[in-house]
């Protein structure tokens, strides 16, 4: 097995479950993406996948945003913490905040998200019922470098799903996950062996 030092070192930011997580920590465990994970950070102390990332043996921090007075105090502290990791790439996976600009810029070039519609369609919330309301016939999800502008970055890659007829907002959110679940570290790998 590579040693660490040779490897990027991640940060991953989390709100929720944590399945994209996931994902990342076991194509990096089957050697499928040379990168180790320094930390996980969710800015919601009952995040589930706080624990998944401990029990995967990774430092797993919980820096809640409601303990701060404004966005950029809490962004202030976030950047700190990550910073303490020194990693090569900050990874959003499913971090339900709106970042400031500060922190954008801070991390430029190195700050990635994961949103699920083929951007730049359905920027914000509700993807899903979204593009079953317009009647799209395909749908899907983007791994992309985050500017200062909600979800309009540079696109590094998509994955598409057909929408089906009797689709609703749950079954089409659940075949795009399960897209995003190959293609968040298919992105990195993209990345990585540039
Ligand atoms: C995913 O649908 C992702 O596209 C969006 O938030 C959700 C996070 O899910 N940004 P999970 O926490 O990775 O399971």
């Amino acid at each position: 097995m590579t040693s660490n030092q040779s490897r990027a070192r991640l940060v991953i930011l989390i709100s929720g479950r944590g399945s994209n997580m996931r994902s990342i920590i076991d194509a990096i465990s089957k050697n499928e993406i040379k990168a180790s994970i320094a930390a996980v950070i969710s800015n919601r102390p009952d995040a589930a996948g706080l624990i998944s990332a401990q029990e995967a043996g990774i430092e797993a921090i919980s820096l809640d945003h409601k303990a701060y007075d404004s966005r950029e105090s809490f962004d202030k502290a976030l950047a700190k913490k990550i910073d303490e990791f020194k990693p090569d790439f900050v990874i959003l996976a499913g971090f339900m905040r709106i970042l400031t600009a500060n922190f954008v810029e801070h991390y430029n070039g190195k700050l990635l998200n994961i949103h699920p519609s083929l951007l730049p369609k359905y920027k914000g919330l509700d993807t899903h019922q979204r593009a079953i309301d317009a009647g799209e016939h395909e749908h899907g999800a983007s791994v992309h470098f985050v500017t200062a502008e909600l979800d309009d970055g540079p696109v590094i890659m998509q994955a598409k799903v057909p929408v089906m007829q009797d689709d609703t907002a749950e079954t089409l959110a659940q075949r795009v996950l399960a897209q995003e679940h190959s293609l968040y570290p298919a992105a990195i790998k993209k990345l990585l062996t540039k």
